[in-house]
């Protein structure tokens, strides 16, 4: 399963929004064409985002006229602007552009060649991408134990290797679980509206022999009642300071109600899902989206013509209703204004 790669012609990229019906790979040749298929979610999860945010400022570079350091400098900026302006939320996409920025400059700092600052840049964001498969599996290491064998899991959305450069954040979880030979069942939320459950959580895990039971939205609260889920795991587009955390609009009602029926409810994301520069989630903007998501689906209109629509694509959970973060660097409990200010401390020193 390829989410995206590098390849010489640009940026090849599974096309999220035909799955599962249809499995098609185009190539993104330019650096416009990425950040429109980060707009229309052609790629999407955080830190998918955030790869291809890299690979596509990479494209740029790589295929700017400028001859001159300046001029490529100029080119940089509007590139990173052009990319930034995509998806408001997940701060993945703000973290890989920093990086990239932070590599620019180093390399102008080196007095290197333009040619050479090309070639820098593509190798960065190609090991942003090996890194992110790399800081899965160690966050899948450090969830796994949390899960405990038998146990039905309930996920929101898709924080798979869909939503990433691969294995995945939330699922990635799952799959050590399962790589350590536990019996887990998967519970998919459907997701609406956009459905990033029914037509990738639930492929992704049919396609690795993980047993799911796909179920909408408004049935995760029966199934809790009944008995049926054991734990709920999640992954995130942003992280505030105290622990409150942006994910897929729907990931509230999922948190509130596992405190209500007292089951763990875990957040799995890597550090460069942290904003610890916000205080709280309050400061984390929404992005809102079309209509059309909500008035159609699969292309077909199911509300009235005219009807007023509201579509914010994320919600945040509080952190009094999350039990942990799991993150590549260790699992923060509360106090996450504590605790994750020293995985993050922990990130820069070793
Ligand atoms: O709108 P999307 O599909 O990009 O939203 C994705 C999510 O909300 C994911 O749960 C989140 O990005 C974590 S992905 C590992």
């Amino acid at each position: 399963m390829i989410t995206l790669e590098w390849t010489n012609e640009g940026v090849r990229m599974v096309d999220q929004r035909l799955l599962p019906v249809e499995e098609l790979y185009p190539v993104f040749a330019t650096y416009e064409d990425v950040a429109e298929a980060i707009r229309v979610m052609v790629v999407r999860g955080a830190p998918a985002i955030g790869v291809a945010a890299a690979m596509g400022i990479a494209l740029g570079v790589r295929d700017s006229r400028a001859t001159d350091l300046g001029a490529l400098e100029q080119d940089f900026d509007t590139i990173c602007q052009v990319i930034g302006a995509t998806r408001p939320t997940a701060v993945n996409l703000f973290w890989a552009i920093e990086r990239m920025k932070n590599r620019f400059a180093e390399l102008r700092r080196a007095g290197v060649s333009a040619g050479e600052i090309r070639e820098a840049l593509v190798a960065e964001a190609q090991a942003m991408h090996t890194e992110d498969i790399e800081i899965n599996r160690q966050m899948g290491r450090n969830g796994a134990d949390l899960i405990p064998d038998g146990a039905t899991v309930l996920t929101h959305c898709n924080a798979g290797a869909l939503a990433t450069a691969g294995y995945g954040t939330a699922l990635g979880v799952i799959r050590a679980a399962v790589e350590q030979g536990k019996k887990i069942e998967v519970f998919a939320d459907e997701t609406r509206p956009f459905l990033q459950g029914a037509r990738l959580t639930a492929w992704e895990l049919m396609k690795d022999n993980i047993p799911v039971t796909l179920i909408t939205d408004n049935m995760a609260g029966h199934f809790m009642k009944k008995g049926r889920i054991t734990c709920a795991i999640v992954g995130a587009d942003r992280i505030a300071g105290n622990g409150d955390t942006a994910n897929k609009i729907g990931t509230y009602m999922v948190a509130s109600l596992a405190a209500r029926h007292n089951l763990p409810f875990y957040v799995a994301a890597p550090i460069s899902t942290l904003d610890l520069s916000l205080a709280s989630g309050e400061q984390i903007p929404i992005e809102d989206r079309t209509p059309d998501e909500v008035t159609h689906i699969g292309g077909k209109r199911i509300a009235p013509e005219g009807v007023r629509v509201a579509n914010p694509a994320f919600d945040v959970t509080p952190n009094e209703l999350v039990t942990a973060i799991i993150t590549e660097r260790g699992v923060a409990r509360p106090n996450y204004t504590q605790s994750l200010r020293a995985l993050v401390t922990k990130a820069q020193t070793s």
